[in-house]
């Protein structure tokens, strides 16, 4: 069997490697605390469960769902993007639902990209959008995401000759994984560059509903003219603890969503019906949920970032996302110190050059642990330290 060149230039999907060594240890009995995925430990709200359970009851719910989603849900969509960011959506043209953000995310590329093309993607970033990049015959050219840039690409020193070639500009935040956040000067500017040079801009924002100190992450499209250029990836998933349910949209300019449209429909059959339904009701329901959410991730954040400070790994406090980006000492490289603290401490985190280059020199720790578990990983961490410097 000759496989496709693309399955050979496949790197390994990081978090699959990450599952494998943590299923390894805990064979041998050890016990492990997982600080290295994004993957809520809360459980949906009981009445996002409850009305999932009640149309899951309904055969009209058990047939094929359309692969542009029920119009109820794009109503939703539009409804909620209003009244969160004061958006106006058209819910016919400018929102697709998505099987979880990923789905879009990785298909969108299919959209714009020919072989040979370039899509602008920061370093270090969530993975896929340089995997779909590459599925759809093109290629990454890199914008390094810097501290002393806060983080955000410096667009001015993309060359001019990629600029010009380039179909797609990624953008993402409250950013996975530096967690760094973006304001609307940035956004402004990101609007400008893809006007100057022709570019559709894809801005990823799963994480504008987890944030801290009562801070609100803004929509790329509060931008004046962003839905001229782009579209938005939003998700269910960390806002509302829907992991599992995959469940996502993508909303903005009208020619992009129904460009995506006819991908999706060649794709795919659409989101369970049920599943819908639920997230109708977790978008048009009570929010009082994420705040409640919010002060659990920023308690978890407050005490991890006291251990790391204790044991001298410099983070800066996230506003937002549901990670801490850690700098790591100079003597280990980011693999080599998620290795070592996952022997020494059993405790696991995501090497930072698992998102590319830049990501050198820092790990990833998320804060969907139970109280409890985090509590148990900071110990061990300090009693690492103790051992460490004795
Ligand atoms: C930046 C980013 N985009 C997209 C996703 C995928 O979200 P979903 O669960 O909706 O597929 C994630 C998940 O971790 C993410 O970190």
């Amino acid at each position: 069997m000759r496989t496709a060149r693309r399955i050979d230039e496949l790197p390994p999907y990081l978090f699959v490697e990450i599952s494998k060594k943590i299923a390894e240890k805990r064979a041998k009995g050890e016990d492990v605390i997982n600080l290295a995925i994004g993957d809520p430990d809360i459980p949906t709200p009981p009445h996002v469960i409850e009305r999932l359970c009640q149309a899951a009851q309904d055969p009209a719910n058990h047939r094929y769902p359309e692969s542009e989603g029920l119009p109820e849900f794009r109503h939703a969509i539009a409804q909620w993007y209003e009244k969160r960011f004061g958006v106006s959506l058209d819910p016919d043209r400018e929102v697709l639902p998505l099987i979880g953000a990923k789905e879009g995310v990785g298909h969108i590329a299919l959209c714009f990209i020919d072989p040979g093309d370039i899509a602008l993607v920061p370093d270090p970033a969530y993975p896929v959008y340089s995997i779909g990049t590459m599925f759809a015959g093109g290629s990454a050219h890199y914008m390094p995401l810097l501290e002393e840039n806060d983080f955000l690409p410096d667009l001015e020193s993309v060359p001019s000759e990629i600029a010009q070639r380039a179909k797609i500009l990624w953008i993402n935040y409250p950013n996975n994984p530096t967690a760094a956040v973006a304001g609307l000067d940035f956004f402004e500017r990101v609007v400008a560059f893809a006007e100057k040079h022709d570019i559709a801009v894809c801005h990823d924002g799963p994480y504008t509903e987890v944030a801290f100190d009562g801070y609100r992450p803004l929509s790329f499209l509060e931008t004046p003219r962003a839905k001229d250029v782009g579209v938005e990836f939003h998700s269910l998933s960390k806002s509302f603890n829907m992991t599992g349910w995959r469940v996502g949209m993508v909303v903005g300019n009208a020619s992009i969503v129904e460009a995506l449209t006819r991908v999706k429909s060649n794709l795919d059959s659409g989101i369970p019906q049920a599943i819908q339904y639920a997230a109708i009701e977790a978008l048009t329901g009570p929010q009082a949920c994420i705040d409640e959410h919010n002060a659990i991730y920023q308690r978890r954040r407050d005490l991890l970032l006291k251990a790391l400070d204790q044991i001298g790994l410099k983070a800066r406090p996230p506003r937002a996302s549901l990670y801490i980006w850690a700098k790591i000492p100079k003597d280990y490289t980011s693999l080599g110190f998620a290795t070592t603290l996952l022997e020494e401490a059993g405790v696991v985190v995501t090497p930072g050059i698992g998102y590319g280059k830049c990501g050198e020199g820092y790990i990833r720790l998320s804060l969907t642990v139970p109280d409890h578990r985090l509590e148990e990983a900071v110990a061990r961490l300090r009693a690492w330290h103790e051992r460490r410097i004795s």
